[in-house]
């Protein structure tokens, strides 16, 4: 068995294939289904919905065959640049020989310059909570996955006296550019356990590049805020990737401390939904511990899909 930097951009389409299929029959295996191979090989090419680059991979394989990898993204952000975002996986009958272990430490050469690897999909009670047990890697957080089949819109509920609600879809028009930035910077209280990814940490420009980053790509972007006069009250962003129009991801929600308490975050959610166009499906991911969070998707109609953990490593 040898481990090899592989060049995603100039492999051949066969090699991709095989990549994919060590994650699908990864995922088959604790009984996931996996994003459908172009959605996959489209989502490893393109940054990620917190703005970290394209994946980066190092293949182990057995004489050609390729049977697991790592993955790395990484991102110049000032808020996140000594962090990497990474995945390790094996294929099920190749597992329990090191190739895992060899795969870790392969992990460097992927991440110049940064001293921390998370990995935010490792599900709990499976072979890679044991695996990251056993290397040392630390639990920051649990993440509880939530799905909503968009059937019937909920009421919007009525908006809290003095508070406004704007919408858009795309780019953030000017005007409330700076007041997006403020709301998403309030997330820095949200209970993400001790990851060392800053989820605030915006700039105007930072929004800007994020936006790009969807939009460029052929994807959509939807944002509900709520507004006390020119303040920001609250927020709450969804986002569509490209290749499919009928799933969408709920990122970013956020009240600002001094407007909780008011139902704000329901009544953002709530219209949000009905903002959407051709969404039939929507996945979002909450800290476990966030029960308010947590509560006001399911009064929504959002079901728990899974639980799972973030693992971290520090150079
Ligand atoms: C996690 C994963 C990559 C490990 O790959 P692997 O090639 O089996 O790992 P290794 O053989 O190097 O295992 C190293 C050690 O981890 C521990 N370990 C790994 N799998 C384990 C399991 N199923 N049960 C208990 N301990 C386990 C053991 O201590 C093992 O050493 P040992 O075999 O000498 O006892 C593989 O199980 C996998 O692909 N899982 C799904 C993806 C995933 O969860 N990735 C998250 C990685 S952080």
């Amino acid at each position: 068995m040898g481990v090899e930097e592989f060049d995603f951009a100039h492999a051949p389409e066969h090699e991709r294939r095989d990549l994919y299929e060590v994650l699908a029959a990864s995922e088959a295996e604790e009984l996931r289904e996996a994003a459908p191979y172009e959605h996959q090989i489209t989502g490893w090419q393109s940054p990620n919905d917190l703005g970290f680059g394209p994946a980066r991979f190092a293949v182990a394989r057995e004489g050609e065959q390729i049977v697991g990898y790592v993955s790395a993204r990484v991102t110049e952000e000032a808020a996140n640049d000594h962090i990497a975002l990474v995945y390790i996986v094996v294929l099920p009958e190749f597992r329990r020989r090191g190739i895992g272990t060899a795969l870790l430490h392969a992990l460097p050469s992927l991440m110049p310059g940064r001293t921390v690897a998370e990995c935010w999909n490792v599900y709990e009670g499976t072979a890679g909570e044991h695996f990251a047990a056993a290397r040392g890697l630390r639990i920051v957080t649990s993440m509880t996955r939530q799905r909503l089949n968009v059937t019937e819109l909920p009421e919007i509920g009525e908006v809290p006296a003095g508070y406004e609600l704007v919408t858009w879809t795309g780019r953030t028009p000017d005007e409330f550019a700076q007041v997006c930035v403020d709301g998403l910077n309030a997330m820095s209280d949200a209970p993400f356990g001790d990851t060392a990814l800053d989820s605030a940490g915006y700039t105007v420009d930072r929004l800007r590049r994020e936006e790009s980053n969807v939009l460029d790509a052929g994807g959509d972007r939807w944002v509900v805020l709520a507004l006390r006069g020119r303040e920001i009250a609250g927020l709450t962003i969804v986002e569509r990737g490209p290749g499919d129009p009928a799933t969408a991801e709920q990122l970013h929600t956020v009240v600002v401390p001094a407007h909780r308490g008011r139902g704000l975050g329901m009544v953002l959610k709530a219209r949000m939904l009905h903002e959407l166009t051709g969404v039939e499906v929507i996945f979002t991911r909450t800290s476990s511990g966030n029960e308010h969070m947590l509560r006001v998707n399911h009064a929504l109609g959002y079901r728990d899909l899974y639980t799972y953990l973030a693992v971290q490593a520090k150079s």
